[in-house]
């Protein structure tokens, strides 16, 4: 494949974005009443309003020509066809087929029957402990993408109040203590969720659990209050958990891709079977609009060229999500390792140092918390930062949902903000409003500057229907590939972490030395003075 950068349209795209300096979004909107109309999409019930992006007619005829180059039809056919798309590590990244419903493999379908048949039993409080009492709190056991899909399901659609609580630790040590604090252990199920079964994390976490229900039981017979999803079922069943309870992940299925497979587990036990399948078919509308849509109509590739636009010729190296609804607040975390993990690469596949730049930095929170911190520099920063806005046409239904009021609230605080980070606020429109205000003259010109706002800041808005299993689903699914046509266009491999192998490995490799009574000098003299001097501190040893 020809170096990007090379390229006839790379070029084209750099010689357009060098007329940008006398456009302004604010002008752009004033010329073209239709704008909405003319970059505003639906799909799958979710609606795109990508007007607010830094885009005339000819930026996104050089995007999707580009996108043709790198033979972006071809690739998608790949990728939904279950190829080895993964080629550092020769595997297929085939987390579509998870839902696909009846065309979904055998092996799939058979671990979607084997977790709907334990979520019902522990929603229907008929799954027991060693001494007789019903589980009433389920504790995951996982980090990563073996937690943040399931934490971010269950945050955004349990609503349940029958159902197990669902907690989910992470880190090792203090959280899970705390935590455990708070539980009975006759009635607690851990489901240690690692692909590898391998993650120091979960691994510590995992034994501390076991040691405490060996502890409150006085036995070993604590199988019934452990399942396990992983790759590595012989490791799961060494550690204690019975092979019934053993969930299976597929070397195919990645971990920030997971949320589809046996992973989702906890948020199926605490959003109900049919909810979870419900996730599954939102996710699968949108594989569907991704393989069918013609590029122009195609809501991944379009989210993706336009971050390409604004990342490659605009410099613009971060961007941040912004979700409306609080149950959405996990959904910038999960987006940073689906995005970070997947496209923080510096080679191509065929391993030459990238020309460009790659992977931005992601970053976010719910709209309303952030609008009271870190939206100043959004408006007045020197450094402009794209965002999505995502936001729900409906309230959420049932107890807890926002009334009428609060979310129309929501929603003109969400829409204000886009509109303002596009048309700005001139120094000259700032004065008068402040003359108007009675202020003098000169104080006013003296204020005018501190008060403008530069506007021309491209942003797009999602409005789902309503925020509800269906459309997380889609709404996922839709980052996913928004992630993978990024990966095509930029010719890296969205589908290994290798950066991430080596931090374990190191890790690893330092913890003996911690324990050791000798003063370390196999590392580099940073890491060596380091370890030495926590060591030396460390005032529970002293
Ligand atoms: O954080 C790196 C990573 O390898 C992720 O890709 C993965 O989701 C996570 O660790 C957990 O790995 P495992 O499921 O094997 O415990």
């Amino acid at each position: 494949m020809a170096s990007l950068t090379r390229t006839a349209t790379w070029r084209a795209l750099a010689t357009h974005r060098r007329t940008w300096h006398d456009r302004h979004l604010r002008d752009l909107f004033a010329g073209d009443p239709q704008r909405f109309e003319r970059y505003s999409l639906e799909a799958c019930g979710l609606l795109l309003d990508y007007s607010k992006n830094l885009i005339v007619p000819e930026t996104l005829a050089l995007l999707f020509a580009l996108a043709r180059e790198r033979e972006l039809p071809a690739r998608i056919r790949d990728l939904l066809a279950g190829k080895r798309v993964n080629s550092t590590e020769k595997r297929a990244a085939w987390h579509t087929a998870l839902r696909a419903g009846h065309a979904a493999p055998r092996e799939v379908r058979n671990a979607l029957a084997k977790m709907r048949a334990l979520a019902t039993a522990l929603r229907a409080g008929t799954v027991h402990g060693i001494t007789g009492h019903a589980i009433r709190d389920v504790v995951s056991l996982g980090i990563g993408g073996s937690a943040l899909g399931p934490a971010l399901a269950t945050a955004a659609c349990a609503a349940d109040a029958a159902a197990p609580r669902v907690h989910f630790v992470t880190t090792p040590g203090e959280p899970l203590a705390q935590l455990l604090a708070t539980l009975n252990a006759e009635t607690t199920l851990f489901i240690v969720q690692s692909k590898s079964f391998s993650t120091q994390e979960t691994l510590r976490n995992a034994r501390a659990a076991r040691a405490w229900l060996n502890a409150q039981f006085d036995a070993s017979d604590y199988g019934a209050h452990f399942a396990a999803v992983t790759a590595d079922a012989e490791a799961a069943h060494a550690f204690g958990v019975p092979p019934e309870r053993i969930f299976p992940m597929w070397d195919w299925v990645g971990g920030r891709y997971s949320l589809w497979s046996a992973v989702g587990l906890p948020a199926m036990i605490a959003m109900g079977c049919d909810a979870f399948d419900d996730m599954l078919a939102g996710a699968a509308d949108m594989d569907a609009h991704f393989a069918g849509a013609p590029l122009e109509q195609n809501m991944p590739a379009l989210l993706a060229l336009l971050g390409l636009w604004h990342a490659n010729f605009f410099g613009m190296a971060t961007r941040a999500v912004i979700p409306y609804p609080p149950a959405l607040a996990p959904l910038p975390a999960y987006l940073q390792q689906l995005e970070m993990e997947s496209l923080g690469k510096q080679v191509t596949r065929s391993g030459k140092l990238l020309r460009c730049e790659s992977g931005t930095v992601l970053w976010g929170g719910t709209g309303t918390d952030g609008q009271h911190a870190y939206f100043q520099l959004l408006h007045q920063g020197t450094r402009p930062v794209p965002v999505d806005f995502i936001a729900c046409c409906t309230p959420r239904a049932g107890p807890g949902g926002n009334d009428d009021e609060t979310h129309a609230v929501m929603l003109a605080n969400c829409f204000a903000q886009s509109a303002l980070l596009m048309r700005g606020v001139t120094a000259a429109e700032t004065e008068q409003a402040l003359l108007a205000k009675g202020m003098a003259a000169r104080e006013a010109a003296r204020l005018a500057p501190h008060q403008a706002l530069p506007g021309d800041r491209p942003s797009n808005t999602l409005l789902l229907p309503s925020l509800t299993p269906r459309s997380l689903g889609t709404l996922l699914a839709l980052y996913e590939h928004r992630t993978f046509v990024q990966s095509v266009i930029w010719d890296i491999n969205a589908f290994d972490q290798w950066g991430v192998e080596h931090g374990k490995r190191l890790a690893d490799s330092l913890l003996p030395e911690f324990t050791a009574t000798t003063r370390g000098t196999a590392h580099d003299a940073s890491t060596n003075g380091l370890i030495s001097f926590s060591k030396t501190h460390n005032r529970r040893k002293s």
